[in-house]
């Protein structure tokens, strides 16, 4: 898959994409993965923060609530960046940029890295691990949010005739690569790897890995977001909270 075409099916997701966050509903953003992005972030005031593949960012304003001194958020997609940068205050900035190359970023320039649901749509991850090892200042964070390696191999649950939810097919798991996705009506391409792979290239990049989460949803939560209710059963997510030591 080439760059051309993953930039342009994430062009084409941007629309459907857009409206939703613009409209507040994402239950696995707001019903599950915030919390635990913003906890592992911790104290966010007077930080200057990274965030790669920001999307139309929702994460950077939340940073920004939360005290950030200064949020940078980079995405490959034009239309996300446009949208960021109609909502822009005056302590955020964004650029359309891959986050595989940094090289514009000077070393040690950010004292937080955040990668909410980037990842896995990276064809070279490691590149991006390493240029954020690189412009993160020692004793710095990178909290990498991404789907669970369980559910990228393959991601579809098992159904009985009448469409009931009996179990999560996990196959594939060591044949890293391209899967292939519908999401919002759109094809979407990223890319599978094992946990082992993850964590070795986190340690190989320099990182410390002080942290991992596999979010799942109280009953609070599950009663304000009853479509969550997958979330008890199989991770679907996975939070990384790496420190460049
Ligand atoms: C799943 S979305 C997450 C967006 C945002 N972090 C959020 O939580 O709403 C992934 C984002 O990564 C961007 N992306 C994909 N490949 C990229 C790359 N190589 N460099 C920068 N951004 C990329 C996409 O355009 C998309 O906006």
């Amino acid at each position: 898959m080439s760059r051309n075409n993953l930039e342009r099916e994430w062009h084409e997701l941007s629309i459907p994409w857009i409206k939703e966050a613009r409209e507040g509903r994402n239950p696995t953003r707001t019903g599950l993965l915030d919390k635990p992005m913003l906890e592992a972030c911790g104290n966010v005031e007077g930080l200057k923060i990274l965030d790669c593949g920001c999307g139309e960012g929702r994460f950077c304003r939340m940073l920004l609530d939360k005290g950030a001194e200064y949020v940078f958020g980079l995405d490959l997609c034009k239309p996300m960046i446009e949208a960021a940068t109609e909502l822009q205050s005056r302590n955020d900035a964004y650029r359309v940029a891959n986050v595989q190359d940094l090289s514009f970023i000077e070393d040690e320039a950010f004292d937080l890295v955040v990668s909410y649901l980037n990842q896995c749509d990276l064809p070279d991850f490691d590149a991006n691990n390493r240029e954020v090892f690189r412009v993160l200042r020692t004793g710095g964070l990178f909290v990498v949010a991404n789907l669970h390696p369980m559910r990228s191999a393959v991601g579809q649950w098992h159904r009985t005739d009448d469409g009931e939810k009996q179990h999560v097919i996990l196959d594939s798991y060591f044949d890293e690569g391209e899967r292939h996705w519908k999401i919002m009506g759109v094809e979407l391409t990223n890319f599978h790897r094992s946990l082992s792979t993850y964590t070795s290239a986190f340690l190989h990049a320099g990182f410390r890995i002080d942290k991992i989460t596999e979010p799942t949803v109280t009953r609070e939560q599950l009663a304000l977001y009853p479509e969550l209710d997958d979330e008890l059963r199989v991770p679907n997510f996975i939070i990384y909270t790496l420190r460049k030591p």
